[in-house]
């Protein structure tokens, strides 16, 4: 720790970090806009500037920047100064020349960084009368609306465009005071992070496009704390509402979890909430494929309930559904008689995923701690397509053996410009071995491509070359040998190694390699980790809570063992070929179905009931690591919807289950879960319960500033009516209730006093950059026993062969496309591309096939016309298919397949 001195004050701090950081971490408030935590410092923009004295007897000091000046024992500065205050109004002043001070009308005024550091340095008249520089903006996609004469020069968005997330198609472009920040030339943003540009821009450069589209003001947003769902990392995010419509997802702060950042199908996959194909009103079809008609709630629950009541019922559970939901619907029909919801594949690599978690080698690290890692394996998955903000922590990662070197030459990590000069394009040990190129192969030491078989072959191989009592693998290439040779010497030079993996590619084979290496490392005495992804946003709690797969619930309605299928928010369409999933749904005597959505399924259901999104409900998710994570509904829902688990509620009441009747709020369910379910037993400690008050109050979903309230609803009634009850949280739904720090699970936003925009965060930290005060929220569900002495996993898949005249068939995953709902959202929906089929150059001219022709693919009996698309990192014989896009269907891969050429077919 260092004693410095601020304003006469000694302060404690922990040593080598800036003065600005320091600073900010007790409390205090010093103007900035070129430093970030996650960033570091450049010394740039020259707002931080402080005195600093030599020693007592220095009476004149001299001005340094905060940001670049380290927190050394001893250090004396002065925030207060006469000279640094007016050199820091200055500062503020010619950064301002140019701004167009267009504050009304720019979608952040009101939350706007330089707005709070104006108001903070008390530049108050604009002195300047000349004439202002003007830019003209460019088009940057569906995502990010540019401004570019709001503009003040601090570097941060091509920091963290270029240098922290990798992005190659933004830079800072022009000569003296014309300095552009954009694209060579108009273009979508080619970064899947791009959307983190409208927080780290601290004016009005870059903003959110589709929260234009239906803009709100922060302070007339109704907020609440919440978690993505759209894919299953968790990450934490702040969804606004106003009218009842979802206006933006914010990120929110979780030091573990996502820190500073979202990827861009997180923060902009939210408007399927607002989509047309919200289901409000209960629906009942007469006739299986017949019309349905919306039919009152209660008319619905009892027709559902008359279905529930006959024997044989079974229920569908849903891996992008609450804990909650789940456990409502295994409630109603019994845990024999639950189904996770899973196909076949799906369902096999969810539950050794959550055995390798269980009883793997190590505790699943956090995203921070991956950031942390000094050599990674990817084994077989394409990270950014499928966990986007892990494949943001990899890139961080390969950036932690060069700072060794900076810290060698005493640079501190967070001396951002010197820790460039010192490094260069240095990168640490990443070797990414997946059936395709990944976007990650750029920063990679070295890739390989191939088959899912051959991937696992060369994961064991390195397992057993790391502990020969790891299962061997016979016959290896040289090359793949070598490969062997490098990636074991890496994990073992490195200080914190780390095999990242997944059932991105459908192979059980390759997580049983993965995990084998991670136990490989641990038997040699290295701490290593073991992360792997899980596909949505409640798939683990789903495989915690157990359950058959989807075959399985289709051969107990087959059987003739159920008559009755409960569906819980789940498209079975997109889990199963749709033969089976129609011969089920044929064979059912009544299908009830719970979701939020239309889709394929609803579209064949005897009775829909119409449920709440995230935003309108509460409910708990496990991410990939094991944690448990609540979410809080933001609105109350239009029409007639009800959370998920609410519905099923009410359908055991309808059916005379009396015991249901103690489930009146959310913690009733939970505490039913943990008692039902030791593994749930944490989850009472996830968040405060519903009774729970700061100073006898509920916390408000309203800011103080919020406006409208008594005119919002005058068209209906003049007398303002009275703001929602939520039964299920200790939040309210009006600007009445607390307006400090809650603990953290219920921080709806960040805001603090003089710090209107998303940089309030510091006043919500234990340090700048660390947990939020009182710990970050979640509980991890999953503890192992790291000192276990679990066996090595079998299975070494023998080498691949290939019958003439078939392609292996693999899937290939798309950030915007391959997930269900976020594709709903009109911005993602234009960046997803159309089905395709990837074909390897070798593989296009041996069939005379050209860039775009159509072809027929068929497997079994799924077939389809795909335009061909040449993918130049493909391995011979593969072909790529696009996975879970809209039109695709399901197909359950990897699998063998024919390539028919629908050109020569004509000749
Ligand atoms: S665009 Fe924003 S983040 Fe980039 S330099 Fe200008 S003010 Fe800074
Ligand atoms: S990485 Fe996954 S959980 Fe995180 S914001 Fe993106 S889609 Fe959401
Ligand atoms: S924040 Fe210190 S110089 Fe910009």
């Amino acid at each position: 720790m260092a004693r410095i001195t601020i304003d006469e004050r000694e302060y404690e701090v922990r040593e080598g970090q800036n003065l600005l950081h320091a600073a900010l971490s007790l409390g205090l408030d010093i103007p900035y806009f070129c430093w970030h935590p996650a960033i570091g410092s450049v010394g740039a923009c020259r707002q931080c500037a402080v005195k600093q004295f030599r020693d007592d007897n220095d009476t004149r000091g001299k001005l340094v920047m905060a940001c670049m000046t380290p927190a050394l024992d001893g250090v004396r500065i002065s925030i207060d100064d006469q000279d640094a205050r007016e050199f820091r109004e200055s500062v503020i002043e010619w950064l301002m020349i140019n701004h167009p001070h267009d504050c009304p009308i720019c979608d952040e005024g009101g939350e706007c960084h330089l707005q709070d550091m104006t108001v903070m340095t008390g530049h108050a008249y604009r002195r300047y009368g000349g004439k202002k520089r003007t830019f003209r903006n460019q088009e940057l996609g569906p995502l990010v609306n540019h401004e570019m004469n709001r503009c003040i020069q601090c570097y941060r968005c091509v920091r963290f465009y270029r240098d922290y997330a990798g992005g190659r198609d933004f830079d800072v472009f022009g000569i003296h005071s014309q300095v552009y920040f954009g694209r060579q030339k108009d273009g979508v943003l080619e970064s899947e992070f791009s959307g983190n540009l409208v927080e780290i821009c601290p004016t009005g450069v870059f903003t959110d496009k589709t929260l234009k589209q239906h803009y709100s003001r922060k302070w007339d947003l109704q907020t609440a704390p919440s978690i993505c769902v759209h894919c299953g990392l968790g990450c934490n995010t702040i969804p606004g509402e106003r009218y009842g419509m979802l206006r933006r997802i914010y990120n929110r702060y979780n030091s573990e979890v996502n820190g500073y950042f979202l990827c861009d199908r997180g923060r902009f996959g939210y408007e399927f909430v607002n989509g047309s194909g919200r289901l409000r009103r209960a629906l009942v079809r007469r006739a299986r494929d017949g019309e349905a008609t919306a039919l009152g709630s209660e008319e619905a629950l009892n027709l559902a309930a008359a279905a529930v009541s006959n024997s044989g019922v079974i229920g569908i559970g849903s891996p992008r559904a609450s804990l909650e939901a789940n456990f409502a619907l295994r409630t109603l029909v019994g845990a024999d008689n639950f189904y996770a919801g899973l196909s076949e594949r799906q369902h096999r690599l969810s539950t050794l995923a959550l055995d390798i978690t269980r009883n793997g080698p190590c505790r699943p690290p956090s995203l921070s701690e991956v950031a942390r890692a000094d050599a990674v394996l990817v084994l077989g998955e394409d990270v950014t397509q499928t966990a986007p903000m892990l494949a943001l922590a990899l890139r961080r990662s390969v950036r932690r053996a060069p700072l060794k070197k900076a810290a060698g030459l005493s640079i501190p990590e967070w001396d951002a410009a010197g820790v460039r000069n010192a490094v260069q394009q240095e990168k640490g040990p990443l070797y990414v071995i997946s059936p395709a190129g990944t976007k990650l192969d750029e920063v990679a030491t070295q890739t390989c491509h191939a088959s899912p078989r051959e991937i696992a072959r060369l994961g064991f191989a390195i397992a057993h070359a790391l502990d020969v009592k790891a299962p061997p693998v016979t016959v290896l290439f040289d090359h793949v040998r070598a490969l062997v040779t490098k990636i074991v010497a890496a994990l073992e030079a490195a200080d914190q190694p780390l095999i990242v993996s997944g059932g991105g590619c459908g192979s059980e084979e390759v997580l049983r390699a993965a995990a084998n290496i991670a136990r490989a490392l641990r038997h040699k005495g290295r701490p290593a980790c073991l992360s792997l992804t899980t596909p949505e946003c409640n798939s683990m709690g789903v495989a915690l809570m157990g359950g058959g797969s989807l075959t399985a619930a289709f051969e107990a309605v087959k059987s003739g063992q159920a008559k009755t299928v409960v569906v819980l928010e789940n498209d079975l369409y997109r889990r199963a070929e749709a033969k089976s999933v129609d011969a089920l749904l044929a064979a059912a005597e009544h299908v009830i179905v719970i979701d939020h959505t239309g889709n394929a399924t609803t579209a064949k259901a005897d009775v829909v009931l119409s449920a709440g999104t995230f935003a309108e409900s509460d409910g708990t998710l496990v991410n990939n690591e094991g944690r448990a994570q609540r979410f809080y509904k933001v609105m109350t829902p239009d029409g007639e919807v009800r959370e998920s688990w609410r519905w099923l509620r009410d359908l055991m009441l309808a059916t005379g289950r009396s015991e249901i009747a103690e489930w009146t709020n959310i913690d009733d369910v939970q505490s039913a879960l943990a008692a039902a379910l030791p593994v749930f037993q944490p989850i009472g400690e996830v968040a405060p319960p519903a009774d729970f008050r700061m100073t006898g109050l509920r916390i408000a979903r309203q800011p103080t500033r919020y406006s409208g309230r008594t005119a919002m609803s005058a068209d209906v009634n003049l007398h303002e009516p009275q703001p929602p009850e939520d039964l299920d949280s200790p939040l309210s739904f009006s600007m009445e209730g607390y307006q400090g720090q809650p603990p953290s699970p219920l921080v709806p936003r960040f805001w603090a006093s003089g710090w209107n925009s998303v940089q309030a965060l510091n006043k919500y930290q234990e340090e700048i950059g660390g947990p939020l005060r009182g710990g970050d929220p979640g509980k991890r569900l999953i503890e192992q026993d790291e000192n276990g002495e679990a066996p090595y996993l079998p299975g070494v898949p023998r080498e691949g062969e290939r019958p003439m005249g078939y392609y292996l068939l693999v899937p290939a995953h798309h950030i915007f496309g391959s997930e269900e709902l976020s594709v709903l959202a009109p911005g993602i929906a234009q960046l997803a591309p159309q089905p395709y089929v990837g074909l390897s150059p070798d593989d296009a001219r041996g069939s005379s096939l050209e860039e775009g022709q159509e072809v027929e693919i068929t497997c079994g009996e799924w077939s389809r016309r795909l335009p061909v698309k040449i993918v130049s990192t493909l391995p011979g014989g593969t072909l790529a298919l696009p996975v879970g896009l809209a039109g695709f269907g399901w197909l359950d891969l990897p699998a063998l397949g024919e390539l028919r050429n629908s050109r020569e077919d004509a000749r």
